[in-house]
């Protein structure tokens, strides 16, 4: 039997979270710059075979179950597809998601469900075009409904909406994202922003809390608590009468980290044992120096080992980790 992924508080990690690039097609001012980043440059990425081999390991020897795709914007990644059907061969294969804006997903969406994907989260902060634009800084609503809709017509299922609401810029609209998912079958989840973005803006008197997100829902729906998932970061709701669900991903104001089950790997092949980890261990440098599958494993255990309580953001000693959200991995 595998020897489950612990940590000293006893935390077992079966979740992936793989980043494939830091790029991104979208500018969201809560995430980055107009100007974009620096990005990585290609060499440094991790490539096909690396992700498929540290893929592999994790779930052959580490215990690792589920893989979640992100960014940046996994589906700027060449050859997605292809690299799906790659890890749904391995033979552990995990359960694979993909965390996007939805631009290209309407290309993309039935060839990844051909290829293995399963799910697929997509992100969306308003219906308003105009407003989709200034916060985007691009005009491209309309292709990530029509991604949205092509993914569940490829059945992916479920396809959830990740909304962050920002205080006077979209809180305004929480009731109806929430409609509109219910109409079309998509799951929302409301997502209280995190002092992760780019330029350092992030600003708690602008974060939307749950109890405001809660408050806001209660004005045009009646809501049922469902229980919660094993280390789910959602707390959902039944909307009464049917049979939607709307969710709350509270960060801030009400930490999950106690039941965290997640390590991530940046698309520069560091491991990271949190969002908010202060240090990485380098994956990549290990495998280009020809380390053997034990070597690989001890330095995944070892930073898993080393894994803190959880975020301190609510707390006085806060330091943001030194990359952005997009450069970690949603
Ligand atoms: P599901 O498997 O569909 O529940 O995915 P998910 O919600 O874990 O993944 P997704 O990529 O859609 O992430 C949604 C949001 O959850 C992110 O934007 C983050 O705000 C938050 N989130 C994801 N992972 C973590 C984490 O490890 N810590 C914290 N604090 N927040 C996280
Ligand atoms: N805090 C919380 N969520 C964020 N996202 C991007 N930046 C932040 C932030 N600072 C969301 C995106 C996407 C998900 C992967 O992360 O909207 O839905
Ligand atoms: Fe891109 Fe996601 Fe950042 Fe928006 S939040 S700029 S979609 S990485």
């Amino acid at each position: 039997a595998v020897q489950p992924l612990t940590d000293r508080f006893g935390r077992v990690h079966t979740d992936l979270r793989v980043s494939l690039t830091d790029r991104c097609n979208l500018r969201c001012t809560y995430c980055m710059p107009e100007e974009g980043l620096s990005w990585l440059p290609k060499p440094e990425l991790l490539t096909d075979d690396e992700v498929v081999r540290l893929v592999d390991l994790g779930t052959r020897r580490l215990g690792i179950r589920s893989v979640r795709l992100t960014g940046g914007e996994p589906l700027l990644r060449r050859g997605l597809p292809g690299l799906v059907a790659r890890l749904t061969a391995l033979p552990q294969a995990p359960e694979l998601s993909l965390t996007t804006n939805g631009i290209g997903l309407a290309r993309s969406a039935a060839a990844l469900r051909q290829a293995g994907l399963r799910r697929v989260n997509v992100s969306l902060d308003t219906l308003r075009p105009e407003r989709y634009a200034e916060i985007t800084r691009r005009d491209r609503l309309a292709d990530v409904l029509l991604g949205l809709a092509a993914a569940q017509a490829a059945g992916l299922d479920p396809v959830k909406i990740n909304a962050v609401p920002v205080r006077g810029v979209n809180d305004d609209e929480i009731a109806d994202l929430a409609g509109f998912a219910a109409e079309h079958g998509y799951r929302v989840r409301f997502i209280e922003s995190m002092p992760l973005d780019a330029q350092g803006a992030w600003d708690r008197d602008r974060m939307v809390s749950a109890d405001e997100i809660l408050a806001a829902l209660g004005e045009r729906f009646t809501l049922e608590p469902l229980p919660r998932a094993d280390n789910a970061p959602a707390e959902e709701w039944r909307i009464a009468g049917t049979d939607s669900r709307v969710g709350v991903i509270a960060s801030v104001t009400r930490p999950f980290c106690g039941g965290c089950d997640r390590v991530r790997l940046t698309a520069d092949g560091q491991l990271r044992n949190c969002l908010f980890a202060a240090e990485e261990s380098d994956l990549r440098a290990l495998l280009r120096s020809g380390a053997d599958d034990d070597a690989v494993e001890a330095a995944w255990r070892g930073s898993v080992a080393g894994k803190g309580p959880g975020h301190a953001i609510n707390s006085a000693e806060f330091r943001r980790p030194d990359r952005p959200m997009s450069a970690i991995g949603g």
